[in-house]
């Protein structure tokens, strides 16, 4: 079962930053999550789409230009990171799945990854998830070799019929809701299993017996510490 470390390691440090990324590296993730949205034609790496949370500025990131909004820190005084200096950072030691956190940023998405196809990344280092599916379509029509992961907060009357018609390669489900039923589904339909977010070990255990492909974690230590004690 895959370890993802869940907008970098957040339980180690703040999300989304270089830092809470390069953690999540270090403890052994071979794959990490990060949220991006689109501002100014830029792709900035943020879970909401206000500042108070995780940064010292405020009010809605669109009120900001997007140098302004390059200063605000989060608490360990890293700024809001551009998806570019992500991948830069990251540097193919991990594959890296975007979340998309608005329609706007797929295209932006696709023209950066085809950026670094071009500089010697490959397609699989990289997943796009979204819950706008519409993005992931956008995604699929324009670059089809991109995979998809569709997110999805609750068991769907088709199972994971949706994500098979969207062309994904993965359906990417909410821990609170996730059963049986749909993982089998969508394991009959060639798709990928990755549940989010999980962290108690407990979990892990009932999540790899229920045939996760993967799981998203705030913690990649405690994961690989539980992987270390079954063996
Ligand atoms: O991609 C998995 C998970 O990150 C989705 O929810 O709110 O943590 O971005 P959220
Ligand atoms: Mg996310």
């Amino acid at each position: 079962m895959l370890c993802i470390g869940h907008r970098g390691a957040r339980g180690y440090a703040p999300e989304n930053t270089l830092e809470s990324i390069e953690i999540a590296l270090t403890q052994g993730a071979k794959w990490i999550e990060i949220d991006i949205r689109q501002h100014s034609g830029e792709l900035v790496v943020i879970h909401d789409k206000y500042l108070e949370r995780t940064t010292n500025g405020q009010g809605h990131i669109y009120q900001h230009d997007l140098s302004q909004l390059r200063d605000f820190q989060s608490s360990n005084l890293q700024g809001i990171p551009l998806l570019s200096e992500v991948i830069e950072q990251v540097n193919r030691r991990a594959v890296i799945n975007i979340e998309l956190k608005d329609r706007a940023s797929a295209l932006p998405t696709i023209k950066l990854i085809e950026y670094f196809i071009e500089r010697g990344w490959h397609y699989d280092d990289f997943l796009v998830s979204s819950f706008y599916h519409h993005a992931l379509r956008d995604i699929k029509e324009t670059q089809p070799l991109i995979k998809t992961g569709a997110l999805c907060a609750s068991v769907m009357i088709d199972y994971a019929k949706f994500a098979q018609d969207l062309g994904a390669w993965s359906i990417n489900l909410c821990s609170e809701s996730v059963n049986q039923e749909i993982i089998d589904d969508a394991h009959q339909r060639g798709l990928k299993v990755l549940i989010y977010t999980v962290n108690d070990p407990r979990l892990f255990s009932e999540f790899e017996a229920m045939g996760a492909d993967g799981v998203f974690t705030d913690y990649p230590q405690r994961f690989f510490e539980w992987q270390a004690q079954k063996k």
